[in-house]
């Protein structure tokens, strides 16, 4: 989703830092970018398209030391030069991530203010409001604190102001932070845009205006009394925001899944089963759980949920939070509001977890950026620790996901002693062998195989039973992510109710079989749709089942953790078949990796 960079400091070089910190936010996903700085006036230049695009507008040899950029994703006004950001009304030059709610309302009454719109957007409304107020009071730390009085939404905004020489910033429900070295000071909404220059952060609150000059950064409460900025040191892996030679973020992070695995188990299992118990938070005393996500982390709480519920015995249900956070709530003293984010950003994830903080529920946030909103606003919180996720499409941190849901599920059972000790040494002996079963299943040649062979169908279908149609649907979600083509995630036995008839000579249906109890279910639905032209391609821990024209063969672990190694083979197709379709694999269209507009 949009992206903000700004600088302001002694380096002259800045539109270097602006476009280097826009390539950096393009894995957000955006249509159109743009840049202001200040010459002996503020310049605005703007493209659709890439970054690159942008590049290509820009003289390289002007020198200035402030300017703020934008990488655009639609919302309100169609992709196009004019809507794209920075955008400029008066005295005033923004780039604004969010949506303002009611700048219809706001936009009417500055009509008669005799202020005119040259777009459909509602970031140029917010820009007239800002104007409009400064030039009211004639004091852009006043317009500002009136500004955030009059605006419903969300809005993270980089300002510059016509004869200032510094940059503003303020934000609510939509991140901003800023950073400083002895170079100057910078504002981005990602770290990872400004983590070339300083690892040294302040993450802005909200109803605080920054004021940042090219020496300093000044913050203001709501009551425009000065605070002290508190900045501190964050670990930003430059491994994590490199390629490391993979021709796709995708591809990288799907090799990193096995050290990402271990990194995930290590932080609650180094000393056996003692560490487990102690180091997560006591879920024996709830009696429900609510598992509230979008996206990919709405099927890892599907998979979660079978979990628990398997080996842990308490009910849940799994919500998507966009529903979730408008619906009534049925929960009790006794539920806990688990919410799953990769970017700890999603506004209705967040909106779901800041609707159960009000009714005092507890809450605990499983989320990979750990200074994300969710993790500070979580009362409880899991880290993933996937690392810096940068292909749209999650791979890494859904597998982070399951495998935070199994230890929770593990702990459940441990303490609640529904699983023997058998077992649990089973358990424990493969946590310990599964980053070798993971490195296996990557090495396979098969899926390019397979690829081959189904890419270039329109429609493609999954069937799974139980938690298999859980991962069934994640990998639906993965091919048309990525991929484009239409494909479905079903119940395996529930294909004959309609769905079949779209069945045809060739239509790839991949069966997921990892449960022997119900696995002969699935390979007689499978029989079905290859009785009417499918090609069968089956993913299967058991040596026994054969009768598919391609099949991927995977280890057999204990049930609680089969999922995590199920989903790697989905994942590394969803991978092959985009790239034999040429699509934009680490920036599919139309999709952003942090959604943080409902
Ligand atoms: C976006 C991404 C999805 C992701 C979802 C939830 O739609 O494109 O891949 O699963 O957001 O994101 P989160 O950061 O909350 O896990």
């Amino acid at each position: 989703m949009c992206g903000i960079i700004g600088y302001n400091g002694k380096r002259i070089d800045t539109l270097k830092i602006l476009i280097d910190g826009l390539n950096s936010l393009e894995y957000r996903g955006y249509d159109s970018s743009g840049i202001a700085f200040k010459t002996n006036k503020i310049n605005i230049i703007k493209s659709v398209g890439k970054v690159c695009e942008l590049e290509k507008k820009i003289d390289s040899n002007i020198k200035t030391n402030i300017g703020i950029g934008h990488t655009r994703w639609a919302t309100h006004g169609k992709v196009s030069e004019l809507n794209s950001h920075p955008h400029n009304v008066g005295d005033i030059t923004i780039v604004h991530n969010g949506i303002i709610e009611n700048f219809k309302d706001i936009r009417n009454d500055l009509l008669k203010q005799n202020y005119k719109f040259n777009t459909e957007t509602d970031t140029e409304v917010a820009c007239a409001l800002i104007d409009y107020y400064y030039k009211k009071y004639k004091d852009i730390k006043i317009a500002l604190n009136h500004f955030e009085k009059k605006v419903r939404g969300s809005f993270a905004l980089a300002i510059m102001v016509n004869n200032n020489d510094n940059l503003y910033a303020i934000r609510k429900n939509s991140p901003l932070i800023i950073a400083k070295n002895k170079d100057g000071n910078y504002i981005s909404s990602d770290s990872i845009a400004v983590s070339k220059y300083s690892n040294n952060i302040l993450y802005l609150e909200e109803n605080v205006i920054a004021e940042i000059s090219a020496k300093s950064v000044k913050l203001f409460n709501k009551d425009l009394k000065e605070i002290k900025p508190k900045f501190t040191k964050i670990d930003i892996s430059k491994e994590d925001a490199d390629k490391c030679g993979y021709a796709h973020y995708m591809l990288k992070e799907i090799h990193d899944e096995p050290r990402v695995f271990k990194n995930t188990t290590n932080q609650f299992i180094y000393n056996q089963i003692e560490s487990l118990l102690k180091d997560m938070p006591n879920f024996t005393k709830y009696n429900n759980i609510h598992i509230v996500a979008c996206g990919s982390a709405y099927h890892a709480g599907l998979v979660g949920k079978y979990l628990i519920e398997e080996y842990a015995s308490i009910p849940v249900t799994v919500e998507i939070a966009s529903e979730y956070r408008y619906k009534k709530p049925f929960y009790n003293k006794k539920t806990l509001v688990i919410v799953v984010s990769q970017s700890g950003e999603t506004a209705d994830t967040l909106a779901a977890l800041r609707m159960a903080n009000d009714d005092n529920i507890d809450t605990l946030g499983i989320v990979n950026v750990e200074t994300s909103t969710i993790s500070r606003e979580s009362k409880m919180v899991i880290y993933l620790k996937a690392g810096k996720e940068i292909a749209v499409a999650t791979t890494k941190a859904y597998l982070a996901q399951i495998t935070v849901f199994a230890l929770i599920a593990l702990n459940i059972a441990i303490k609640n002693k529904t699983l023997s000790e058998k077992e649990i040494n089973t358990i424990l002996n493969d946590i310990n062998k599964l980053p070798v079963y993971l490195e296996e299943i990557i090495k396979q040649d098969i899926y390019q195989i397979i690829a081959t062979n189904i890419y270039k169908n329109d429609n493609i279908f999954l069937i799974g039973r139980g938690i298999d149609y859980a991962l069934a649907m994640e990998g639906a979600l993965k091919l048309k992510e990525i991929s484009y083509i239409n494909c479905q995630g079903y119940a395996a036995g529930e294909l004959k109710h309609g769905t079949i008839s779209l069945i045809e000579k060739n239509t790839p249906v991949i069966g997921i079989l990892t449960d022997d109890n119900i696995s002969e279910k699935t390979i007689s639905n499978l029989e079905e749709v290859k009785s009417r032209g499918a090609l069968i391609v089956g993913i299967t821990n058991d040596t026994k089942i054969n009768n598919f024209d391609y099949l991927i063969s995977i280890p057999k672990i204990h049930k609680l953790l089969q999922p995590i190694l199920t989903i790697l083979p989905l994942q590394i197709i969803s991978y092959e078949v985009a790239k034999l379709r040429k699509c934009d694999i680490d920036k599919p269209k139309n999709l952003a990796k942090s959604v943080t507009v409902e």
